[in-house]
């Protein structure tokens, strides 16, 4: 989603905001532009629809002297793609040039009490009525006082914005100074030796600030080279707190790797024992998680456990309702974090609520976390970006500690959250009717994982051959059962994402009430079916796929026990705990979604339309 970035210090300013928007790349985004002011107050202002190389070969970034300015990568939402409706905008005298990321709900009402004034307008966006408000609130001299009439021009006219806001203003008549602000959308202030930057996220640093300042919602800064101040939108004074920041997380190289998907499916290993590591107790038979920040007392009274999400961080959430059901018989609800903030659904007094967000920026998450403290809930988070806001604002949680995860498509970010799940179901379930020896059984099961993820990695090879077979069918089907059915979902999800290919996950016994009626040679079935209980009906599923020619990819433990001819294709994962199994059957499904979008030409780790951290509702 759209991001941000500015400078403001002694070096050229131009090559490092292209750096900077070059490194929030994967956020995702449509079209991208700069504008620097110059010593002298002339401002430089460069902005096109599509890649930021494309803006950056358009310019040379080296003959711009300015030391300062403000740059943006734009991800629609009012207006369609086009040069005019990139950021930054100029308010119509000129004065005022903003990069904007959220969405302003009343810019209509805006825009016409504006034009009624005489400005003027050169885009669709939401944009542009703002920083033509700060225009009019300059010019009216409704801000008093001289000295921060710039800043205080912006407070005014944000006090009038219903919607979101991440914000960076700058104005040839104030050369030494940013102005930013938030509510909703992420602003980071990153703190160099004589130099200051502003981003939507840390990546946008690119290592020139050792520490960092998060913004936080209704609070505005104003940035000058060697210090800033914050107050809140009531002219509060705000403390500044400084963290350092850990580049070692932030930093993230392709390697030898094509893409930066692929990288992260095969980095599963490492990212899981990071999950683990330190929150197996010393009688191997429980969780520690001290992160959760509750008593034993606590959370023996919890009920319930309520999880809110989006996406594919929503299909980890359906996979902690069955793990936490199954061990530790607590009752889980699962609701998408956008539905949730407004279906205001009744919950009882003793329920805990869970939000997982791998960039702990989603919008949708971060006000279903709200919401729920509002109404007075504990809140806990399973994050995994350090002092995301997410991070900051829920009671406590788990961090996933998965390292950077830069494909749009999330991959080892979902395993660890499901091992993160796992990890409180195991807790949990120990606090009340998991045995002993049900508890070490557990444990030796997420032990046993680092070493069955690299197994199942040997498939890439045989997933690869059977993507490329694959790869010009228009439809798939994914069906698998009980904790399997998350991750059905979640292969139809990556499908979508990254090929472009229509795709359903669906229980495997439902398909027989309506999607079965897709099943034809040219539609076909990714069906998971792993050895217990419901073996033999997921295998009278392939049947019934098969008896009407749809093709079949089988990912299964077990095939050994699968008749010849019932299967077109057979993936073979590692015998496993049921515990740990969903972890692996994620693998082969990101596997095929890669190599098929690969052998499509897609633009995997930068697909259309989508964002990797989505901040506007
Ligand atoms: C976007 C991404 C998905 C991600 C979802 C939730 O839609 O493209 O990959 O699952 O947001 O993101 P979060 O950071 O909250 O886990």
């Amino acid at each position: 989603m759209c991001g941000i970035i500015g400078y403001i210090g002694g070096k050229q300013a131009a090559p490092v905001l292209i750096d900077g928007l070059k490194r929030m790349e994967y956020r995702g985004y449509d079209s991208a532009g700069i504008a620097l002011i110059n010593d002298d107050g002339k401002v430089d202002l460069r902005k096109r629809k599509g890649r930021v190389s494309v803006m950056a070969s358009e310019i040379e970034a080296d003959r711009f002297p300015a030391h300062m300015g403000i740059g943006h990568t734009r991800w629609a939402t009012h207006g369609g793609v086009t040069d005019a409706n990139a950021h930054p905008h100029t308010s119509s005298c000129g004065r005022f040039i903003m990069v904007h990321n959220g969405i302003i709900e009343n810019y209509e009402n805006m825009r016409s009490f504006l034009a009624g004034k005489g400005y003027t307008f050169s885009s669709e966006t939401d944009s542009e009525a703002l920083v033509n408000l700060i225009s009019y609130h300059y010019d009216e001299r409704t801000v008093d006082g001289a000295a921060d009439r710039f800043m205080e021009s912006v407070r005014k006219a944000l006090l009038h914005v219903e919607g979101t806001y991440g914000i960076a203003v700058i104005s040839p008549l104030y050369p030494n100074e940013i102005i930013v602000a938030r509510k909703g959308s992420p602003l980071l202030i990153g703190i160099g030796n004589g130099e200051r930057l502003v981003a939507s996220d840390v990546s946008g640093f690119a290592g020139r600030a050792q520490n960092v300042i998060y913004l936080e919602d209704g609070q505005l800064a104003c940035v000058k080279k060697d210090f800033c101040d914050i107050i809140t939108n009531g002219k509060q004074e705000v403390e500044c707190v400084i963290k350092e920041i850990d580049w070692e997380l932030e930093t993230a190289e392709l390697g030898s790797y094509r893409h930066f998907m692929q990288k992260e499916i095969f980095e599963q290993r490492k990212a899981i024992e990071n999950a683990i590591r330190g929150r197996i107790s010393d009688d191997m038979s429980t969780a520690i998680l001290s992160g959760l920040n509750m008593s034993a007392n606590e959370l023996r009274q919890i009920d319930r456990i309520l999880f809110c999400a989006c996406g594919t961080a929503w299909h980890a959430c359906l996979v902690a309702e069955y793990l936490i059901e199954k061990y530790a018989r607590i009752p889980v609800e699962v609701e998408y974090a956008s539905e949730f903030r407004y279906s205001n659904p009744p919950l009882d007094k003793n329920t805990l609520v869970f939000v997982i967000s791998q960039s702990g920026e989603t919008i949708d998450t971060l006000e279903a976390l709200r919401e729920a403290k509002r109404k007075g809930f504990k809140t806990l988070a399973i994050t995994n970006v350090v002092g995301s806001t997410i991070a900051r604002e829920s009671d406590g949680g788990l961090y996933q500690y998965s390292g950077k995860e830069v494909g749009v498509a999330s991959t080892k970010a979902f395993t660890s959250q499901i091992v993160i799940c796992l990890l409180i179901a195991l807790y949990f379930g120990r606090m009340r009717d998991l045995s002993f020896s049900d508890g070490r059984e557990i444990v030796e099961a997420i032990k046993s994982l680092p070493d069955l993820i690299d197994e199942t990695l040997k498939q890439a090879p045989k997933v690869e051959q059977i993507a490329k077979k694959y790869a010009k069918y228009p439809d798939f089907l994914f069906l698998g059962r009980l904790e399997e059915y998350p991750i059905a979902l979640e292969g139809a999800l990556k499908l979508k994402e990254i090929s472009y290919i229509h795709a359903e996950g669906y229980p495997a016994a439902e398909m027989k009430h309506g999607p079965i009626a897709l099943v034809c040679p040219e539609c076909p079935t990714v069906i998971f079916a792993n050895s217990g209980e419901i073996f033999h009906k997921v295998i009278s599923n392939a049947k019934e796929i098969g008896a009407r020619n749809g093709p079949v990819i089988m990912i299964t433990d077990s095939p050994e026990s699968i008749d010849e001819g019932l299967a077109d294709d057979i993936i073979a994962i590692p015998k496993s705990h049921s515990s740990v199994r969903t972890v692996l059957s994620t693998i082969p499904i990101q596997m095929l979604a890669y190599y098929i979008a690969v052998a499509r030409g897609c633009d995997v780790d930068k697909p259309r339309n989508l964002a990797k951290s989505v901040t506007v509702e």
